[in-house]
């Protein structure tokens, strides 16, 4: 019933300002010099035309309730319909998996062609992916006392933590600092705010093997930066895992496909608010990783995986759709979300969680593991127990229903690494964001905020 098809119609046409010219030999930076100024003169003329135009109520169940739906935050990259899901700069994830190039030995989207669109607008060539790679590859390797102070933290520490503490420290080449106190012009901020973003991306695969071979491999080997591979490429074998190329090809769609998903996300939200200060990219991604380790938002994929396991010991492995239901019933009964299902924008199934059981579906060895099988079955049955338990304004699931079990039929077993590879993967959209933030003079965050008491005033002053 949920098909593809079903969640995203196709949409061809580009948003304004942009073309998806094809065939451009055009370096990234020079592709952004072209679009910025259009885009600058959209804004402007947007600016000039709508200030005053109203566009939306604010109610008072919209402050106290998490500001949910209020239109609130200009966002280039991604734009999310709450029915068909997520499209990056226009384009839905079927049409991303058709036109955006892939690896050299690969089928799935290469994540520098997702950060490619999501940064320009455009659908990169494969010349211009590849050599995406290469710069990243060749800007890969840490800092050594990026090293070391990854190597004395405590291996008890969550790698989440961990994460959020090396990029934070990243922060010390900062290019976008350095110039601020050299005091350059506000129109090149976009520039160094760029090479950091591209610096940033380029180091979180050694910055979160290193946390992995940490915590869950101390003592072993850790393998350098390849210059001739792309970034999850580098990824997969740092976490010793290249030998596996349907793992790497996994990686490769989950970080593409889970880079972006509009704004007002919290991890999103959350380093656009910090960029806002003019704080540097790897502030402002430190910022959003510290949110994405929540477990209502990022650190979801290690909570679902704990409890489809936990089903399949109690269930001692042979699920009947009875049994899901019955579980299901129990963990609502005590109090608990069922994880991996619910969202704060989407009413239908996400589209990331049927691209996801699309690559199952295409390997035999992963449709037939009783931990997939128990993904596809509770799709089967949750939402109906959802609807009759009547809280949730989604009943389906969300990407995180069934990220993880793929990681751990190969191998990747380590659950609590898993929102790790989250925030490798939602670095392309905050970077890009960052950018053009940056490109478009966007200002300094600063909501207006009330007390119960005040808050009542306003209301019978009304
Ligand atoms: C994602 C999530 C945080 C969105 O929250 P939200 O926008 O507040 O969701 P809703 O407006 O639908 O919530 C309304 C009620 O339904 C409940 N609800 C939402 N999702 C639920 C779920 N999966 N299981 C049980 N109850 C759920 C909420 O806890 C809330 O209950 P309350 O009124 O007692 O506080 C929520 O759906 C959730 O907790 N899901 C499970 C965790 C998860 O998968 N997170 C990953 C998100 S990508």
């Amino acid at each position: 019933m949920f098909s593809r098809r079903a969640v995203s119609k196709l949409t061809t046409s580009a948003p304004a300002g942009f073309s998806r010219r094809m065939a451009s030999t055009k370096s990234l930076r020079e592709t952004l010099k072209e679009v910025i100024p259009a885009k600058q003169e959209q804004l402007k003329k947007l600016k000039a035309e709508h200030s005053q135009t109203v566009v939306g109520d604010v109610k008072v169940e919209n402050i106290i309730g998490g500001m949910r739906g209020i239109k609130a935050m200009l966002w280039e990259a991604s734009v999310l319909d709450p029915l068909e899901g997520i499209r990056f700069h226009g384009l839905s994830i079927p049409e991303c998996q058709k036109q955006l190039p892939t690896a050299p030995d690969g089928k799935e989207i290469l994540p520098e062609s997702m950060l490619w669109l999501l940064l320009t607008g455009q659908v990169p060539t494969t010349e211009q992916a590849r050599e995406l790679s290469k710069e990243l590859a060749e800007k890969g390797e840490l800092p050594k006392f990026v090293e070391d102070l990854l190597d004395s933290l405590p291996t008890t520490l969550h790698p989440m933590t961990q994460m959020a503490i090396g990029v934070s420290a990243l922060n010390h080449d900062s290019a976008f600092q350095a110039n601020y106190e050299k005091g350059m012009k506000k129109a090149d901020y976009w520039t160094h705010t760029l090479e950091d973003s591209l610096s940033l991306v380029a180091r979180l695969p050694a910055l979160s093997a290193r946390i992995y071979r940490n915590v869950y491999k101390p003592g072993t080997d850790l393998a350098a930066v390849d210059k001739n591979l792309d970034l999850v490429g580098n990824y997969s074998n740092m976490l010793g895992f290249g030998d596996n190329k349907d793992l790497t090809e996994y990686l490769r769609l989950y970080i593409a496909i889970h880079g972006d998903h509009e704004g007002g996300n919290a991890s999103a939200h959350a380093s656009h608010l910090v960029a806002s200060t003019l704080a540097d990219p790897f502030l402002s991604y430190s910022a959003g990783l510290q949110a994405l380790a929540g477990p209502l938002h990022g650190l979801a994929n290690q909570e679902v995986l704990r409890w489809q396991l936990n089903m399949l010991k109690e269930l001692d492995g042979k699920v009947t759709h009875s049994d899901i239901k019955d579980f299901l019933w129990k963990t609502l009964k005590s109090g608990q979300v069922v994880p991996g299902y619910g969202h704060g924008v989407l009413r239908n199934p996400d589209p990331r969680f049927i691209a996801l059981q699309e690559f199952c579906d295409t390997r035999p060895e992963l449709s037939s593991s009783p931990l997939v099988q128990l993904v596809k079955q509770t799709f089967e049955v949750a939402p109906d127990v959802l609807k009759e338990h009547g809280k949730t304004k989604n009943p389906f699931p969300n990407v995180d229903a069934a990220s993880g079990c793929v990681l751990y039929e190969y191998g990747l077993k380590d659950f609590k690494y898993y929102t790790v590879i989250f925030g490798v993967s939602r670095a392309l959209g905050c970077v890009s964001q960052l950018v053009w933030a940056r490109a478009l003079g966007l200002p300094l965050e600063r909501p207006k905020s009330y007390s119960i008491d005040a808050l009542e005033k306003l209301i019978k002053s009304q």
